[in-house]
């Protein structure tokens, strides 16, 4: 098997910021409330036709300039997500035809929150068998086309954008993606769900009716799933390659609410300088949550050549997954 690393990293948030305040216009609730339980102050906003497509090919575009490719050299693209352009064809083809990838393979992948790391996985096993060379994988999301803006419970924790890496062999001394650890439970899949569009419900007037075309989600219960699941499942990762806690440099957990980060902190003895939190500017991003804290920790510094590195994810299936990587740009 061959080791595998990430060669490239770039992240696109869009411009429109929605703070707190304005939320404050739209339902029942008030901006030392939304900060308080979530640690959220803003998260943007996608323009009506920017589509999580265009926000995959800024962030790529970037990853594809730090890894020194261009789009002709990438053999397959995954993107995870749960608002794609539309239901087919899947938006890693969309980006495909935008970034001019002609030999790349395309599929989108669905795992909610955790969607990044999965998608990671999935390519580097094709990697590590040598049936591609490289792999272009992006988180990428539109949540606010999915959100139910009178629902106070959902509308202020989600936002839009999208990450992207570059995935390659690795040459030994560019870091490599140690272990990860992916699992589910199909059984708790109703509190965190978009019940419409899909076969059981497909579109209609009573579907838009019922509201059933929104994410719906069962925040609290959610809530204690994830401390949990995150916690458990970074030990296992770093249990499978040999580490512990103590050798992270940085743990990037999803940014869901700044109390599931705190709580899985103190599970896990994280002292705050280790963990890498970014969700007082953008809000939980789904399958671009990893990527694009990961891409802001390198840029501002906090994570540099040869640190290991924990990110951990949670959401809805459910599903959680962790990947320990050491550093290699
Ligand atoms: O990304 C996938 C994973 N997602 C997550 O991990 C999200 C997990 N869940 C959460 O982050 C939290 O559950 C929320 C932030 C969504 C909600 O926070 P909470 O502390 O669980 O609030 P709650 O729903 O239990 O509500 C507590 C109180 C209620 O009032 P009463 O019944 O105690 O009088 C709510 O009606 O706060 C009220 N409330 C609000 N008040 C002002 C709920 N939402 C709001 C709001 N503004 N936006």
């Amino acid at each position: 098997m061959k080791q595998v690393t990430i060669t490239g990293i770039g992240s696109y948030l869009p411009e429109r910021i929605l703070t707190n305040k304005d939320l404050e216009k739209i339902v029942e609730t008030n901006e030392e409330w939304i900060f308080t339980r979530t640690g959220i102050k803003e998260r943007r906003i996608a323009a009506e036709g920017e589509m999580p497509s265009d926000m995959s090919v800024k962030a790529s575009e970037k990853a594809m300039a730090m890894a020194g490719i261009t789009a002709a050299d990438i053999d397959m693209i995954v993107v995870a997500t749960i608002t794609p352009d539309m239901p087919f064809p899947c938006t890693a083809a969309i980006v495909q035809g935008k970034i001019g990838a002609k030999n790349a393979f395309c599929f989108d992948l669905e795992a909610a929150c955790s969607g990044f790391i999965f998608a990671m996985e999935t390519a580097r096993n094709y990697i590590a068998t040598g049936s591609v060379k490289t792999a272009l994988v992006i988180g990428a999301e539109k949540i606010s086309a999915i959100t139910d803006w009178t629902d106070r419970g959902t509308c202020i924790i989600f936002g839009d954008g999208a990450g992207a890496v570059i995935l390659q062999e690795s040459n030994g001394s560019n870091g490599n993606i140690r272990s990860t650890v992916m699992a589910s439970d199909g059984t708790l899949g109703d509190l965190l769900k978009m019940p419409g569009g899909g076969a059981l419900h497909p579109a209609s007037h009573k579907t838009v009716d019922d509201r059933l075309h929104f994410l719906k989600m069962t925040g609290k219960e959610v809530f204690k799933h994830a401390v949990r699941c995150m916690g458990d499942v970074g030990q296992k990762a770093l249990e499978k390659c040999g580490l512990a806690y103590e050798d992270v440099d940085c743990l990037i957990p999803h940014q869901a609410n700044i109390r599931i980060i705190e709580a899985i902190a103190e599970r896990v003895k994280a002292p705050p300088e280790k963990v890498f939190i970014n969700l007082e500017r953008v809000g939980n991003i789904s399958a671009a949550s990893i990527p694009v804290a990961m891409d802001e920790a390198l840029k501002s510094g906090r994570i540099k050549k040869g640190d290991i590195i924990l990110a951990v994810a949670f959401g809805g299936g459910f599903t959680w997954g962790a990947t320990v990587l050491e550093w290699g740009i």
